[in-house]
């Protein structure tokens, strides 16, 4: 059976461990793994902008042996009328997995509909589960165990940012604490289903208003920017409520004495993170980012072994 990676409960805990333990595997040895090798081809699809995404799979896919082939769709007839499951069906026949960043995450499901070669979300509204699996494997790196650990997520709340760390930290057996003003919310399904999974774990979900009560003793503070691509002329104030969030050294000051700081880029210094907690000592922001190649990697090779 076809495997994708639409959102980050696609994989079940164990294999998302198993992910991030080939990602550890592959980052020690970094060329040693060259399941693309032919090469076979990968499309990777943005529907958005992106630095790291674009960058760290386009690198990884030649890591792989593989050859990235980088489609900025506002070049192609998505636009004008040609469906997604259409362009689906095409793309099969070209590559052995399609990577594609959008807005609706039923636009990724229509790809994904009729594919025969695995579908990665490489961000939708809806969520970002590359980013999670870099975000955990640095968790892994920086702190031993993602098991057992207190994760607050400060800031937007109703973002795509929230949701993943909710359905992949409640997978990695965390405490995940979000916490935004009101009106910025995660979605109801997602929280009972990262709750759900978090019985299974030994995890837990919590959703705050209380930014102290969510950073009180926390191994990991991490944020995102209060307005998402695609939100920039949505209307809502997306700066005065969001102030009390903001991951500054206060709030760092109430974290565990070795608590690490992640920002999945890019970040708004001064909005919702500091110069001095981002540059701080504390920060894993960079080995965050170097990861994204790491784990995607892992995720690829996983996948189409798995598939
Ligand atoms: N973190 C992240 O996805 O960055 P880009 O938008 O630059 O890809
Ligand atoms: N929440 C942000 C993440 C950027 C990587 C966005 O969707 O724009």
């Amino acid at each position: 059976m076809t495997r994708h990676l639409l959102r980050d409960d696609n994989l079940t805990p164990a294999e998302q461990a198993a992910v991030l333990d080939l990602a550890a595997t592959m980052k020690a040895d970094r060329y040693a793994r060259r399941p693309l090798a032919g090469p076979q081809s990968v499309a990777v699809l943005f529907d958005k902008p992106s630095l790291r995404t674009r960058l760290s799979f386009e690198a990884g896919i030649a890591e792989l042996g593989g050859n990235p082939i980088i489609v900025d769709t506002q070049n192609t007839h998505f636009g004008r009328g040609e469906s997604l499951a259409d362009a689906s069906l095409v793309l099969q026949r070209y590559v052995s997995a399609i990577v594609m960043r959008t807005f609706g995450d039923e636009r990724l499901a229509e790809i994904a509909g009729g594919s025969r070669v695995p579908v990665v979300n490489a961000l939708t509204d809806g969520f970002h589960p590359c980013q999670l699996l870099a975000d955990l494997l640095t968790v892994r790196e920086r702190l031993g165990a993602t098991a057992g650990r207190t994760l607050a997520y400060l800031g937007d709340a109703a973002n795509n940012m929230a949701h993943s760390y909710l359905l992949a930290g409640a997978s990695a057996g965390m405490h995940v604490r979000v916490a935004g003003p009101s009106g910025f919310d995660p979605a109801p399904a997602v929280v009972s289903r990262a709750a759900e999974i978090a019985a299974w774990t030994g995890g837990s979900v919590e959703v705050l208003r209380d930014p102290r009560e969510a950073a009180d003793r926390a191994d990991v503070l991490a944020t995102d920017t209060w307005t998402s691509m695609g939100q920039e002329d949505d209307g809502l104030d997306r700066r005065t409520p969001f102030w009390p969030y903001q991951v500054n050294k206060e709030l760092l000051a109430l974290a565990a004495p070795e608590a690490i700081v992640l920002h999945c880029l890019p970040a708004h210094r001064g909005e919702e993170i500091t110069d001095e907690v981002m540059d701080g000592t504390q920060s894993a922001v960079f080995d965050q980012a170097e990861n994204r190649l790491h784990a995607q990697k892992a995720l690829l090779a996983w996948l189409i072994e798995a598939s």
